[in-house]
């Protein structure tokens, strides 16, 4: 089999989020070399083809359309491939039509030996995570989803308005599925150390109760207040694939909250979800047990319970 090229990737599924990863991992620089798939070859050419032309602009890049024979040597394999969210959709509605989809991507890069990350972003990511973790057979470390890295730059971006500070000073999580049941562990919520609340403060807000749940649930909201409006995202996503990407490639171990396998951190086992965890070049590491107040822990239970009912619907 051909030796792993760190600096390879794949992407299976050519649509906006796949597209706009494409683009965003191109600017980044931290591949050598991209091959695009899609069951639409036409679409995986043309992507190819369009984001080929820019590169006397950006720095070297390989980029072509292929098949699975392509993606045998590649460092981390991307699948954004499925159905997305429709106005009225929730992302657990997704999930009969992408777990068949999964059953025919998913063995056609299992059957092929690759020793590749499997980075996973359709939607329900942490159902299709898990889902490409069983029928790949895959070391779990290796098999992960972009989970809740947009919800959590969502939050930090809006902290950051909120309090008019870098958003990269914002330090808080979303965690849980990502979807409706993911929650915000405001107990360990800092800006740059200082506490949360002690920084509203300082910056004269002092109402702390509705303004994080107003945050909350802008953030909980997002997609659906976007895809009204555009129908569909795609930017957001594909800087969080990017920031996932460079991490492993750089082997950065930095903490992000990917869906990942978990074994008994808060009482869960055998179900994926997102928590903050070490990532780098094998993927994940170390899932980080933060701590969580009473309440935090309530909500993340609830929302394990719920992929965990989605997880046995699949099984039938
Ligand atoms: C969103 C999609 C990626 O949250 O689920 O925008």
């Amino acid at each position: 089999m051909d030796k792993m090229n760190i600096r390879k990737a794949a992407m299976i599924g050519c649509g906006f989020v796949g597209a706009s990863s494409a683009f965003a991992l191109m600017q980044s620089g931290i591949f050598s070399e991209m091959v695009m798939i899609d069951a639409d070859h036409a679409k995986a050419e043309g992507e190819a083809m369009d984001l080929s032309h820019g590169l006397p602009f950006a720095r070297p890049v390989k980029i072509y359309d292929g098949d699975y024979d392509d993606i045998v040597d590649a460092g981390i394999i991307i699948i954004t491939a499925g159905a997305n969210q429709k106005p009225d959709e929730t992302r657990l509605d997704l999930i009969h039509k992408n777990v068949e989809i999964y059953k025919q991507i998913i063995p056609e890069i299992a059957k092929r030996g690759c020793e590749g990350i499997l980075l996973i972003v359709s939607n329900p990511v942490d159902i299709l995570t898990y889902t490409a973790l069983k029928l790949s057979g895959f070391p779990e470390h290796r098999v992960i989803g972009s989970g809740t890295v947009l919800d959590t730059a969502r939050l930090k971006y809006l902290i950051g308005e909120h309090l008019g500070v870098d958003n990269r000073s914002v330090h808080a999580f979303i965690i849980g599925e990502h979807g409706d049941s993911e929650l915000a562990a405001w107990s360990n919520a800092n800006i740059s150390g200082v506490r949360l609340s002690d920084f509203c403060e300082m910056r004269g807000h002092f109402m702390h109760e509705e303004s994080e749940n107003r945050i909350y649930e802008k953030v909980r909201n997002s997609a659906y207040e976007i895809i009204e409006r555009k129908h569909a995202t795609y930017y957001g996503i594909a800087m969080a694939v990017k920031r996932i990407c460079e991490c492993i490639i750089r082997n950065e171990q930095s903490i992000l909250p990917v869906s990942s396998m978990m074994h008994g951190i808060y009482g869960m086992k055998d179900i994926v979800i997102s928590m903050p965890a070490i990532v780098g070049k094998d993927g994940v590491e170390n899932v980080i047990p933060i701590s969580l107040d009473e309440e935090e822990k309530m909500q993340l239970k609830r929302s394990a319970d719920i992929l965990t009912g989605m997880k046995e619907m699949i099984k039938k």
